[in-house]
């Protein structure tokens, strides 16, 4: 279609009526003269920009080469904010607000004149959330994220974000760093725009947004102050224009294929756990009934091939240079359905086609994997009656099966008070358990899952032992931590029924999670539970807490997930107000 009387704007601006020429004259007072609006696509560019997100801090610059790119194919650019998710400034975690921004994306784009968006991300939680809001808004998107940070580097050391940050806390904690040399590496090591340069949960989910097919392909890797991330931006103003005319809208990208090329995608890059929880929420915007389950019959089936850090030794340039996101997708195409659609028009298998490797100790072969099976497994058993996660790619190989004796934590601030303490009864063989950092108990599901290693366990050299929380952890963190166990302790799952000294089992090739516990002894207990106290009583957070979904559906709130076409029949329509 190239009529304009069919765009979506038309509706706002086309016609004769008085609320069409107060809208047309609201565009001309921003300097926009008819010749350059009259029957052209409004693109929405939707910025995530915030001096607050110092991982989107670029993206004003980048807006601006997207409007170049609009402006050339014919359209109009139209940039507006929404609330940005800085992930290390934001209290008491960003995954709080995450649905709070999906929600701002989504009535942005619906309320206004736009016929076709660009969606600017960058820290972890921004990209999901627009993601979602894009999926449950279904107009013609394309999505740039920020790009990575350059590499750090520590005199001749290379260092990346959150990974090498807290192996070097944890050298110092040990009395292995001077103050002096802490603050060096707190001065080199985010040494340009973009976000973390590991493969966390912003580089995850960039990639997820690529294999997903709603980037252009190439896209996640580029550093962000790459000229190439620029020229991409612009590509992809140019791009969304077209995709206006063709009607191209997430639903036909988003599909039960595009979401399983997607996990695979993760398995195959050592991704972040973070990248399950989001995927499953984006899922369930798109209508898609992806399944934590899913997670692990892929990544069974789908060899870890990035050596990107925290599970492998490289950073995002060195990913980016050894021909990125798109050589991963060509080694597993026998894996993918290559057939699915993505926002260049073509297919995935067409998009990787020309895909050349660099540097196959960064990307490696199919046949010559860094493991058999994916970063991500997932746990069931009597601890986890629902799903928990472990990224087994970042764990210690001798932990993977162990059996041993819980410390427990019923509150973070607790273990952090106590968890230096010299006389904590605490040895390698220990495993550290923290309740109450769920979806509800934390509140908002916060990155604590990555429990700190006793000091004195650390002067004795022992650098990991086996934790458990049904918190999160930071995608740039490592080791061998069991996070996500749903349901949470809160709502009286059985985590809220382990008590130090009990023994639990966990074995990841079996995918179990025990509490060596009689049935009827944790019946007992749990009835006897009783949770905290809900730490909101108002306003969003209140929200919040009734409405958001247990780890394994995502998190998402129920009312925000996709109605079925029945449900969704005879629903209020906005556009058709005059
Ligand atoms: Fe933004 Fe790491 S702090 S991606």
């Amino acid at each position: 279609m190239r009529d304009p009387q069919k765009l979506r704007s038309a509706r706002w601006f086309g016609g004769p009526e008085y609320e069409a020429l107060v809208r047309r004259a609201a565009l001309r007072s921003e300097g926009l003269g008819p010749a350059g609006f009259e029957g052209k696509p409004v693109i929405g560019i939707c910025n995530s920009w915030s001096e607050l997100t110092h991982c989107n801090v670029h993206l004003r610059r980048v807006a601006e080469a997207v409007k170049r790119g609009v402006w050339a194919a014919g359209g109009v650019p139209l940039e507006f904010p929404t609330i940005s998710l800085g992930e290390l400034f934001m209290k008491p975690t960003t995954m709080l607000f995450r649905n709070l921004m999906a929600m701002d994306v989504e009535e942005c784009i619906t309320a206004n004149p736009i016929d076709g968006v660009v969606l600017l991300s960058g820290c972890d939680k921004t990209t999901p959330a627009q993601l979602m809001g894009a999926a449950s808004a279904d107009l013609p998107t394309v999505m740039v994220t920020g790009g990575p940070q350059l590499s750090g580097h520590w005199g001749r050391k290379e260092i990346g974000s959150g990974t090498d940050g807290r192996l070097l806390f944890q050298e110092y904690r040990a009395g292995r760093l001077t103050d002096e040399q802490l603050a060096e590496v707190e001065g080199c090591i985010a040494r340009s725009n973009g976000h973390c340069m590991v493969m966390g949960t912003a580089s995850t989910m960039a990639s997820m947004a690529e294999s997903l097919g709603i980037t252009l392909p190439g896209a996640a890797a580029i550093p962000a102050a790459d000229a190439r991330r620029f020229q991409l931006a612009e590509d992809a103003g140019r791009r969304i224009v077209d995709m206006v005319w063709e009607d191209l809208r997430p639903s036909k990208i988003l599909t039960r294929a595009a979401f399983e090329n997607a996990v695979r995608t993760d398995m195959a890059i050592g991704g972040s756990t973070n990248a399950v929880v989001h995927l499953l929420a984006i899922a369930g915007r798109a209508g898609v009934d992806l399944r934590l389950s899913d997670f692990d019959r892929l990544s069974r089936e789908t060899p870890f091939l990035a050596n990107i850090k925290p599970s492998g030794r490289y950073l995002m340039e060195d990913f980016y240079y050894a021909g990125g996101l798109p050589v991963v997708m060509k080694e597993i195409l026998p894996l993918l359905d290559g057939s699915s659609l993505t926002a260049n028009g073509r297919t995935i298998a067409e998009n990787v086609a020309d895909a050349a490797c660099s540097n196959t100790d960064v990307i490696r072969p199919l046949d010559r994997p860094l493991n058999d099976e994916g970063g991500t497994a997932i746990l069931y058993g009597n601890l986890a009656p629902d799903g928990a996660v472990i990224k087994q790619t970042a764990a210690s190989p001798h932990l993977l099966q162990h059996r041993g004796k819980a410390v427990v934590f019923d509150r973070y601030e607790e273990l952090r008070a106590r968890i230096d303490d010299d006389g904590l009864e605490i040895d390698e063989n220990s495993v550290l358990v923290l309740k109450h950092a769920g979806p509800t108990g934390g509140p908002g599901f916060p990155e604590w899952g990555h429990l700190p290693i006793p000091a004195k366990l650390l002067r004795q050299g022992i650098d990991d032992i086996v934790r458990i929380s049904d918190a999160r952890m930071s995608g740039t963190s490592f080791g061998t931590d069991v996070l996500h166990v749903s349901p949470e302790a809160a709502v009286g799952g059985p985590l809220a029924a382990v008590r130090t000294g009990d023994v639990i089992e966990l074995d990841v090739p079996a995918r179990r999670i025990q509490l060596l516990v009689e049935d009827n002894e944790i019946l007992g207990r749990l009835a006897a539970y009783e949770p905290p106290p809900a730490p909101y009583r108002r306003g969003y957070g209140r929200l919040f807490l009734r409405e958001v979904t247990q780890a394994h559906e995502g998190c998402d709130f129920r009312f925000l997930e996709r109605l079925t076409e029945g449900e969704a029949a005879g629903a209020f329509d906005a556009e058709r107000l005059p």
